[in-house]
């Protein structure tokens, strides 16, 4: 039998006091899908994401994760095959936690790891670490990192859980271009292990990593356009999307967008 969706969403809709923030969305996320999901500010992707993590529960439609369903499943015991990084989070982390113990205690489903570490627990920390490009920073404490280093060691913190899903919720917000781009780099690594589903919030385009597979487009509450990134990631259908003119430009994996139709003069770059 095949294993079931890590994601399945029938016909989903939830509203904030009286008023549509999704409208019957339906989607389907596989195992080893890296996915994008894109919208302008207030889509409802934030919404759609709340949703997955188990903190917001669909006025109507199913949800399922990892094949059980929500209202069956222990919501708490879900959550903990969901990981999630956001630009918000790390407020909640203490500033003289050591960067391995965060990284293990995301086995444990805790911030702090009350013993200590074992040889094993501290190796597969090292090899998360590494695959972001942050091993020299396991000795350190979270206050001594930047923000974007702080935000690669919540992946690998995500990464020594066993979540089977990733979300990342507009992760690049307040990082500068060096930080950024070292963090995209790190999220293709991961994407290319296959290893986890990764679904990946943001409304620029130039923030989506290399090797992402998938795309999922949002307007006002509604799917747009979703499946392969070749297929759904178009100039008409991001123009649909964000209600411009929009030329996509495609190069070395990466995308960007350029204001300004088709054969029109690009008038600003990566405005999206
Ligand atoms: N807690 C809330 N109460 C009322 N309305 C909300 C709340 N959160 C979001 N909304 C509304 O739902 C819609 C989608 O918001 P959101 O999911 O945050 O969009 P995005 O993340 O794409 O910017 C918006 O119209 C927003 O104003
Ligand atoms: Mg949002």
């Amino acid at each position: 039998m095949p294993r079931p969706p890590v994601v399945r969403l029938e016909r989903v809709s939830l509203e904030f006091e009286g008023k549509r923030a999704l409208t019957e969305v339906s989607w389907r996320v596989r195992e080893g899908e890296s996915w994008a999901m894109v919208g302008a500010n207030g889509a409802g992707k934030t919404s759609l994401i709340s949703i997955i993590n188990g903190y917001r529960w669909p006025t109507t439609g199913k949800v399922e994760i990892l094949g059980r369903r929500f209202g069956e499943a222990d919501l708490r015991e879900l959550r903990t095959h969901v990981g999630l990084v956001s630009a918000y989070l790390e407020d909640w982390i203490p500033p003289s936690e050591k960067v391995v113990d965060l990284v293990v205690s995301g086995r444990f489903g805790a911030t702090r790891v009350w013993k200590p570490l074992t040889r094993e627990e501290r190796a597969e920390a090292r090899s998360h670490l590494r695959l972001l490009g942050c091993e020299e920073h396991i000795d350190k404490t979270i206050s001594q990192l930047s923000q974007g280093e702080r935000q690669r060691v919540l992946i690998a913190r995500a990464l020594m859980s066993e979540a089977k899903l990733l979300v990342l919720d507009e992760p690049c917000e307040g990082l500068d271009l060096g930080a950024r781009e070292s963090f995209l780099d790190g999220l293709s690594r991961v994407a290319a292990q296959r290893k986890r589903a990764l679904v990946y919030v943001t409304h620029r385009m130039d923030e989506i990593p290399a090797g992402f597979s998938h795309a999922l487009l949002l307007k006002e509450g509604m799917v747009l356009a979703a499946g392969t990134i070749g297929k759904t990631l178009t100039s008409a259908n991001l123009s649909r999307c964000f209600g411009l003119a929009v030329r996509l430009q495609r190069f070395d994996g990466r995308y960007y967008a350029i204001l300004g139709g088709r054969g029109a003069q690009p008038k600003r770059t990566n405005a999206l």
